[in-house]
């Protein structure tokens, strides 16, 4: 099967790279199943019921998100009033947060998918379980016990160095580990010793002439003055589609991963 993993979809020029690209990507690349990462998708922060509808509309099968989970708290109600949603969040939040940290799908082909996101703990300021010790108690068992034929990781994390420890102890257990989170991709895309494909970041959705997808004059004048001031507000310039494309091995693992970046002024990977 093929995969599609986008990584953070940044305001509205992240979902614009989205709608304008996403079934043609899927015709031409002959995509099974599309996993996006939504954390930054309603203006920079969180995510709303009604983008997430879209995306789903626009042919996405799985939303991620990450430390903005929450910031329009209007999406906890949405998940809680529809129970069936594809929206997962870190399986290592706190006891008793809302949502899920993991879905499994059956494919139209009968094939089950496992979706999961672990939240990385270098520079992030939220209270987290222990990342390794909620995968061994709260996925493992799962792929093991419930026919899982396929299994995606996110690690949604600051810091490369955590993304590939994570990705290099469970190499085997998984399909695919990528990161996300930093919203700049790496070109460290391959496929590790034991079969799980892996790349640090998948790279953001929205204009890359910004700081990581906001305009720039406001985050550059306070890395400059070192003052609080005005809000961060995407970038609306030319919006780029970015994530990897994972093809799998009959044995749950994977036979190769892809970069994609389409659109915008990043250098491109694969002409439309
Ligand atoms: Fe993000
Ligand atoms: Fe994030």
């Amino acid at each position: 099967m093929k995969f599609l993993v986008i990584g953070d979809v940044v305001g509205r020029t992240g979902r614009l790279a989205l709608q304008n690209n996403l079934s043609k990507i899927k015709d031409q690349f002959k995509i099974d199943f599309t996993i996006v990462n939504g954390e930054n998708s309603a203006g920079g922060y969180g995510i709303t019921g009604k983008i997430y509808e879209e995306m789903m509309n626009w042919g996405v099968d799985a939303v991620t998100l990450g430390n903005h989970a929450w910031k329009k708290d209007e999406i906890i109600p949405y998940m809680e009033s529809n129970p069936n949603h594809n929206i997962i969040r870190p399986l290592n939040f706190p006891e008793g947060s809302p949502g899920q940290g993991f879905k499994i799908f059956t494919h139209l082909n009968g094939k089950r998918i496992l979706v999961c996101q672990v939240h990385g703990e270098t520079f992030i300021d939220l209270p987290l379980d222990n990342p390794f010790q909620s995968i061994d108690t709260k996925i493992l068992s799962i792929i093991n016990d419930h026919d899982i034929d396929y299994s995606f990781l996110e690690v949604h994390a600051e810091v490369t160095s955590e993304k590939n420890g994570i990705a290099q102890h469970y190499d085997g257990k998984f399909t695919a580990i990528y990161g996300t989170h930093v919203h700049i991709p790496t070109m460290d895309a391959r496929i590790l010793e034991k079969g799980t494909a892996y790349q640090t970041d998948a790279g953001m959705c929205g204009d890359y002439d910004s700081v990581i997808g906001m305009e720039k004059t406001e985050p550059i004048r306070r890395f400059v003055e070192k003052t609080p001031g005005g809000r961060f507000n995407p970038a609306q310039g030319d919006p780029t589609l970015c994530g990897v494309i994972v093809e799998t091995s009959s044995d749950g693992l994977s036979e190769s991963i892809e970069p994609f970046r389409v659109g915008g002024i990043l250098s491109q990977t694969k002409k439309q």
